[in-house]
C-alpha cells in the first residue's frame, strides 16, 4: 500500500466524489471544499437548481471539474442513474457523501404516520439506496469512501423531532453495519454527527436556540458547511485509511459536556 506525504494526504486531484443534497447549506460546502482539494464533484440537487449550478460555478473557478445532477433520493431508480452517471462522465466513482436530509419538528402526540415515513425514507432511506449503489461500483474498481450525514440527535434526542433523532440513530447503526460488510471490499463507510450548523436566517428564526448553543459550546460558535466539509475530507482521505465504521462529532464540543 502506498501512503501519501503527509503534505498530500488531502489531494484528491482525479478523484471523483458525489455529494448529495449540495444545492445549499452542508452540502454545498461540502462539494466546494472537495473540488478545491483537486476532485471532480457531482453536484446532487433535487429542485434547487440554481443553488447547485452556483456551487458548480464555484468549483470550476478554484480550478476544479464539477457537474450539477438530479435525482429524487428515495427513487432507488435515480439513485442508481445518478452513480452511473458519475461513472460515465468522470470515469470512476471514489467517494459518496450521502447529505440529504429532512428535519421539520413534529410532536410525538401530533405525529401522523405519513410524516414518521417521510422522515425515515428521506434520511434513512437515502442512505441505504446511496451506500448501496455507490457500493456497487466501487466493489468492481476496488474500493472507496462513502460519508453519511448523522446528526448529534442520534445520540442527545431533540424535542419534536422523535422522528428525526430515531432516522439519525439508524444512519449511525447502519454506518457500522455497512463498514462490516463492505470492508472486504476495500469500502470504508463513516459517518458524521453535525452539531448546529449556521445558516441564512437562522439567527432571526431562532434567537433562543442559537443563543443556548453559543453559550454550552466549548468552542463558543455555531458550525459552518465548511467545518463539516473539511471532516469529509479527512474520512475519505487516505489520513483515514484505517478508520471505517466510526460516527466523527462534529460540534465544537457540545456532546463533551455533561447535559441535564
Ligand atoms: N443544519 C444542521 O444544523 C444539521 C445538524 C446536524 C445534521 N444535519 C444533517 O446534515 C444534512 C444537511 O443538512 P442541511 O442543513 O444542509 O440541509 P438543507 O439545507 O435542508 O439541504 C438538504 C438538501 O437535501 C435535499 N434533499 C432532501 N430530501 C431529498 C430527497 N428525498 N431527494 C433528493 N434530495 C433531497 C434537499 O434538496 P431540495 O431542496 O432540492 O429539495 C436539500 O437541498 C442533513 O442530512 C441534516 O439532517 C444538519
Amino acid at each position: 500500500m502506498e501512503i501519501p506525504k503527509p503534505k498530500d494526504l488531502l489531494d484528491f486531484a482525479g478523484k471523483v466524489v458525489i455529494v448529495t443534497g449540495a444545492s445549499q447549506g452542508i452540502g454545498a460546502g461540502i462539494a466546494q471544499r472537495f473540488g478545491e482539494a483537486g476532485a471532480r464533484v457531482i453536484v446532487h440537487y433535487r429542485s434547487g437548481v440554481d443553488g447547485a449550478n452556483a456551487v458548480v460555478e464555484k468549483i470550476r473557478e478554484s480550478g476544479s471539474q464539477a457537474m450539477a445532477v438530479a435525482a429524487e433520493l428515495t427513487d432507488q431508480t435515480e439513485v442508481e442513474a445518478l452513480v452511473a452517471h458519475a461513472r460515465k462522465h468522470f470515469g470512476s466513482l471514489d467517494v459518496m457523501v450521502n447529505n440529504a436530509g429532512i428535519f421539520p419538528n413534529a410532536a410525538l402526540l401530533n405525529m401522523t404516520r405519513d410524516e414518521w415515513r417521510a422522515m425515515i425514507e428521506a434520511n434513512m432511506d437515502t442512505a441505504f439506496l446511496g451506500t448501496q449503489a455507490a457500493a456497487h461500483h466501487m466493489k468492481a474498481a476496488g474500493g472507496g469512501a462513502i460519508i453519511n450525514l448523522a446528526s448529534i440527535s442520534a445520540m442527545n434526542p431533540a424535542s419534536d423531532h422523535s422522528h428525526y433523532n430515531s432516522a439519525k440513530a439508524g444512519v449511525v447503526m447502519f454506518t457500522r453495519s455497512a463498514a462490516q460488510e463492505l470492508g472486504p471490499s476495500g469500502i470504508r463507510v463513516n459517518c458524521i454527527s453535525p452539531g448546529l450548523i449556521a445558516r441564512p436566517g437562522l439567527e432571526d428564526a431562532w434567537p433562543e436556540g442559537v443563543a443556548r448553543w453559543q453559550q454550552s459550546a466549548p468552542l463558543g460558535r455555531m458550525g459552518t458547511p465548511e467545518d463539516i466539509g473539511d471532516a469529509c475530507l479527512f474520512l475519505a482521505s487516505p489520513a483515514a485509511r484505517w478508520i471505517t465504521g466510526v460516527n466523527l462529532i462534529v460540534d465544537g464540543g457540545v456532546m463533551s459536556s455533561m447535559i441535564f
